[in-house]
């Protein structure tokens, strides 16, 4: 009877299109359990006396960290003495074996109230993991995972980011950096609609697709699309073996550690570095840069973490405007140059956490349109480049009056010392000194603070906000 289960998913997979995961039990053999998947993730947990399927290893990692990733149109049938993988057609397979190397720790709250909160504190550290060991005593950047060829390197004559929600912010912030240190213009794309537009792509586009979980759909669908007209994928992933990296060419892999709750908080800090050590390498590769001057930007970056533990420690005024704007029925955030992709993630996370209408804009679009939405009262976010950038500091002070005038009650994040913005801002949130393109390392923190605290003021599930997956896993 139990075979008749394994023969009849096999026959119905074979019958199926698309991505699907499927799960089966008998009710007159309730001690066997057959899945399969096409295009969609699925892991076996391997516990003492247990046995566990989910799409990712998190959600057993709690009970055991040995697992096996069933490969493409494959059939696992799990039963009391172990389990059987086979293809869609009845032959064995085997399916990848591996250990989880996460820290159980890592994967609880460690007396946080929420995931979320705990991954915003763990970011200092998530960053300087995902640092460690690429720059050589030598000076020189090595990146291990990095599977292209110089000679590769060298012949790229255009970047496509492709990524979707955070990832994708983060692959806007990482667009200006790239496209200043080495010079190749570079495209910032969502990756649900990278497809639909008929890229153009050829051997020499490097793209690259940035996926904490490392298996959205969206992005997997795009990045094929990439290869198949011969592009270079490279990932950058924050889930060892997961399937985009393994569908890519290369990989970078993020060093943030288990990321559980659904918004997204260490894993955009890190893919924003990671992205960066990617244009640093291409610097080097391609002699865009100096030595000293791509040692001075990775010195910069390795001081990151103390200044983003410094931001933590200073955060709670935003706790505390937070419970005040509770009621505000929407929240609007201002940003310029890499400030924009930061007003853009300060939004979503207010909107998948506190479920309130809130919108980023690029701040020199204001006066085209969305001006008229501020009123009295309105609480206007506004991120303020460091002042060292004379003309885009100005401009954006100028916006804080403009909204400030119309009636909004003004939070402005800026860096310390910046004595031009405090009398327009009526809560000033203070980041450390930093260069402008590392800025949204320390300013996007304050704005997650912002989104977790609204929730959790509003009695909302920070962890695992309404309509939304951790991992999603269809287009
Ligand atoms: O795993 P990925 O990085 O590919 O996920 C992409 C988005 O689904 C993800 O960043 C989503 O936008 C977050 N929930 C935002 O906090």
């Amino acid at each position: 009877m139990g075979a008749d289960l394994t023969t009849a998913m096999q026959r119905v997979c074979k019958q199926l299109d698309g991505a699907f995961t499927l799960v089966a039990v008998a009710c007159d053999d309730p001690d066997r359990v057959v899945a399969a998947r096409r295009n969609s993730p699925l892991v076996i947990g391997l516990g003492a006396d247990e046995t566990f399927l989910a799409s990712d290893v998190a959600a057993f990692i709690e009970h055991t960290r040995d697992a096996v990733e069933l490969g493409q149109d494959q059939v696992v049938t799990i039963t009391r003495s172990g389990f059987e993988v086979t293809d869609f057609a009845g032959n064995p397979a085997e399916g990848k074996r591996f250990h989880v190397d996460w820290d159980i720790a890592a994967a609880e709250k460690a007396g946080y109230d929420y995931f979320m909160l705990k991954e915003i504190a763990e970011q200092p550290k998530a960053i300087a993991d995902t640092l460690l060991g690429r720059y050589t005593a030598a000076g020189r950047l090595q990146l291990d995972e990095m599977r292209l060829s110089d000679e590769e390197l060298r012949a790229i004559d255009k970047i496509i980011i492709i990524a979707c929600g955070t990832a994708f912010h983060a692959g806007l912030v990482a667009k200006y950096a790239i496209e200043h240190w080495t010079r190749i213009p570079c495209e910032v794309e969502l990756a649900s609609e990278f497809r639909y537009r008929d890229p153009i792509v050829d051997r020499d586009t490097m793209v690259i697709a940035i996926s904490q979980s490392g298996e959205t759909m969206d992005t997997l669908m795009a990045l094929r699309h990439a290869r198949d007209q011969r592009a270079k994928v490279l990932a950058i992933s924050n889930t060892n073996g997961s399937t985009i990296p393994r569908a890519s060419d290369a990989v970078l892999y993020t060093h943030a550690g288990p990321e559980i709750a659904v918004a997204s908080t260490k894993a955009f800090l890190t893919q924003i570095v990671a992205c960066y050590l990617i244009a640093l390498y291409l610097a080097q590769v391609r002699g865009t840069m100096f030595g000293d001057e791509i040692g001075a930007i990775v010195d910069e970056l390795e001081q990151t973490p103390a200044a983003v533990a410094k931001v933590l420690a200073t955060v709670e005024p935003v706790r505390v405007v937070a419970r005040e704007l509770r009621d505000a029925p929407a929240v609007l955030f201002l940003g310029r140059h890499v400030g924009y992709p930061v007003a853009l993630e300060g939004a979503l996370k207010l909107k998948e956490l506190a479920y309130m209408h809130a919108e980023g804009f690029a701040a020199g679009e204001l006066k085209h349109g969305p001006i008229a939405l501020v009123e009295e009262g309105v609480p206007v976010f506004v991120v303020v480049p460091p002042q060292g950038r004379g003309q885009l500091h100005e401009k954006m002070v100028s916006n804080i009056q403009e909204v400030r005038a119309r009636g909004a009650r003004t939070i402005v994040l800026a860096e310390e010392g910046d004595e031009a913005v405090a009398p327009y801002a009526d809560q000033l949130v203070t980041l450390p000194s930093v260069p402008t393109l590392l800025q949204p390392l320390v300013a996007t923190v304050p704005l997650q603070v912002f989104a977790c605290e609204m929730a959790t003021a509003k009695g909302h599930d920070v962890d695992q906000p309404r309509n939304l997956a951790k991992s999603v896993t269809v287009e």
